[in-house]
Parts: structure tokens; C-alpha cells; sequence
């Protein structure tokens, strides 16, 4: 994502503002995923999203869990997840599939979108991998809304694990099944060298897709290779033995060794929005004044870890003695 991005704007965006919803559907979506629709508990509109954003999602049992949305972002009524049941489920998705029902009332977090499309492109080439298709489900509804040029390759292991055909379904859609093709996975390297060279490329899926997706699109254009990821690709940095200057407050706290800047703030009593805790979400980006970050996130792109504006404290240290952030 580069500093242009549509999504960059997260901060601007109605970041900390927690929803009441109601959950009033659940829907078989494909093997093992099932859709989730939330409505405004007074019926009325709900914040408007953009196509690739995700919400966190604040369930009862205490985790934070963030999803995509892929319904049409034109839709003001409904914000739509499709989850799949993790077999190795930390109490995320399990307890989605296993204890919620039709009527709850939860709390969402407001659409953020670290994920967005380039609408002027001139093509667009979405990839999908498994559940990674709930955001490309969304990006198709708007591409077809502008009329724009695009393709989708969406790769399963077997044809009964595929989710939102009914929305995916039409010209440009390629779906690869593993197990129709000989156990071969999606030929990703072929795909990336076919397309126009000032295309916008996205993938979501898996690690390994992703590593595989970086590598055949290496050659790109900076910032118009777009990926995201479910978990985090490095470490938290925890190596400590810096300052971090509070520019609002004028308050300095020190990172101890063992310690993210988050922790620290934290044990402090300084107030910072965080979900996952380990860089994909978004949640506890913080502007940085002064310093350089040592990024470990998996959502700023190269360009923007360079530009050195933002950072995840929840994840990221410093490479200095001292950072100045706007909190
Ligand atoms: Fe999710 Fe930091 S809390 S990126």
C-alpha cells in the first residue's frame, strides 16, 4: 500500500467508535464458513465501508476478532462476514460458529480498511485463497459497480470449500481446485506474468499463497502489489532499551526489554486503541513525530515504513534511543 493509497486514510476514518448490532442471519457459506449478517440494533444506516475493509468483531467470551466484509459496499443496512471454523481455533471462530446465535446483540467496531482498491486502475487481478475471499467477494461487487476491467483467481482444495460463487460467478472468474488439479496449486507465477504491467494486483489467502504471490509479483510497479495477511508474517519487537516521548502529553516512558511499546503505554495508563496485538489489524496505529520505527507490521508497505509516518506500537520498536509519537 503506498502513501496515496485510498486506504490510507485509516486515522481519518471513525477509528475507536464501537457499534451495537444485531446478528440477523447466519447462513451456510461453504463448507466449514458460514456468513454473518449484522444490522443496526434502531434499524438505521450503518457507517459506510470501502471495498477490502474489515471490522473487529467484540464477542462475548472477551476476543477481539477482526473480519472482512464482503458484501457490497453500497449497502447500508448490513455489514456481511464469512467465517471459517479454524480447527485450530484460539476461541476466535470457534466460538463464532459454536455460540452465537440469530438476535444477539454485539459490538462492532467501525469499518477500517488497510486493504483498498485502486479504482482507477486500468486492470485489476484479485487472487483469493480459501476464507482470503471474503474481501475479494467484496472488491468484485464494487469493480462490477464501476464497470471496471478485472479477472479473480480463486484457488480451494476441494470445490465444496468454495464460498460466495453466487456473488464471484461471471466473466473473470477463474476457480482453481486443488484437488481437480492434481494436487497443483494455483499457478501464480503464470497469472502475475500475463497481466498488464501498470495492473493493481491483490491477494489474500494463506502464508504460503501470499509468499509465493510477493514472489511472482517482485517485478511490479512499487504500490500496485497489495496483499493481506491473517497473521502476522514477523516478531513483535520486544528487544526494548528505548524512550518514547509522548508528544500530547509531554509524558516520557521507557521500554523496557521484554516489552512492546504497547505493553508499556499500557502499564502506564495511557489509553490506545489495539485489537489483534500483532500487526495485521491496524487498530493501534499511531502517528510518529520524531525517531525511527522498527516496523514488524504486516499492513504498511514498504514505501510507508520508509516514510516513517505511522507505526503499529503494538508490534513495532524502535531503532533509536528515542521516539516521539503523537499520543
Ligand atoms: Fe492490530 Fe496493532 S493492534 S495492528
Amino acid at each position: 500500500m503506498d502513501a496515496s493509497s485510498p486506504a490510507m486514510n485509516v486515522l481519518a476514518q471513525t477509528a475507536g467508535a464501537l457499534l451495537r448490532a444485531r446478528l440477523t442471519a447466519i447462513r451456510y457459506a461453504a463448507e466449514g464458513i458460514h456468513r454473518y449478517e449484522f444490522s443496526a440494533v434502531d434499524g438505521g444506516a450503518l457507517p459506510a465501508f470501502t471495498a477490502g475493509a474489515h471490522i473487529d468483531l467484540h464477542l462475548p467470551n472477551g476476543l477481539v476478532r477482526q473480519y472482512s466484509l464482503c458484501n457490497d459496499p453500497r449497502e447500508t443496512q448490513r455489514y456481511v462476514v464469512g467465517i471459517k471454523k479454524d480447527a485450530h481455533s484460539r476461541g476466535g471462530s470457534s466460538y463464532v460458529h459454536d455460540q452465537l446465535k440469530v438476535g444477539m446483540v454485539m459490538s462492532l467496531g467501525a469499518p477500517r480498511n488497510h486493504f483498498g482498491l485502486h479504482e482507477e486502475a486500468r486492470h485489476t487481478v484479485l487472487v483469493a485463497g480459501g476464507i482470503g475471499v471474503t474481501p475479494i467477494a467484496c472488491m468484485v461487487q464494487r469493480l462490477r459497480a464501476l464497470g471496471a476491467s478485472f479477472e479473480v483467481h480463486y484457488s480451494v482444495r476441494r470445490r465444496e470449500e468454495a464460498a460466495f460463487l453466487e456473488v464471484l460467478s461471471g466473466p473473470g472468474l477463474h476457480l482453481h481446485v486443488d484437488t481437480e488439479q492434481g494436487g497443483r496449486p494455483l499457478p501464480l507465477a503464470g497469472i502475475v506474468a500475463r497481466v498488464p504491467h501498470d495492473a493493481h494486483l491483490y491477494c489474500c489467502g494463506p502464508a504460503p499463497m501470499l509468499d509465493a504471490f510477493e514472489a511472482a509479483a517482485a517485478g511490479r510497479p512499487a504500490g500496485h502489489v497489495h496483499l493481506e495477511r491473517f497473521a502476522a508474517a514477523s516478531s513483535v519487537a520486544a528487544e526494548g532499551g528505548f524512550t518514547v516521548q509522548l508528544a500530547r502529553s509531554g509524558r516520557s516512558v521507557f521500554v523496557a526489554q521484554g516489552c512492546t511499546i504497547l505493553d508499556t503505554l499500557r502499564a502506564e495508563g495511557v489509553a490506545v486503541q489495539a485489537s489483534c496485538e500483532q500487526g495485521i489489524c491496524g487498530s493501534c496505529e499511531t502517528r510518529v513525530l520524531a525517531g525511527t520505527p522498527d516496523h514488524r507490521d504486516s499492513l504498511l508497505s514498504d514505501e510507508e515504513k520508509r516514510a516513517n509516518q505511522v507505526m503499529m506500537v503494538c508490534c513495532s520498536g524502535s531503532k533509536e534511543a528515542t521516539l516521539v509519537l503523537d499520543l
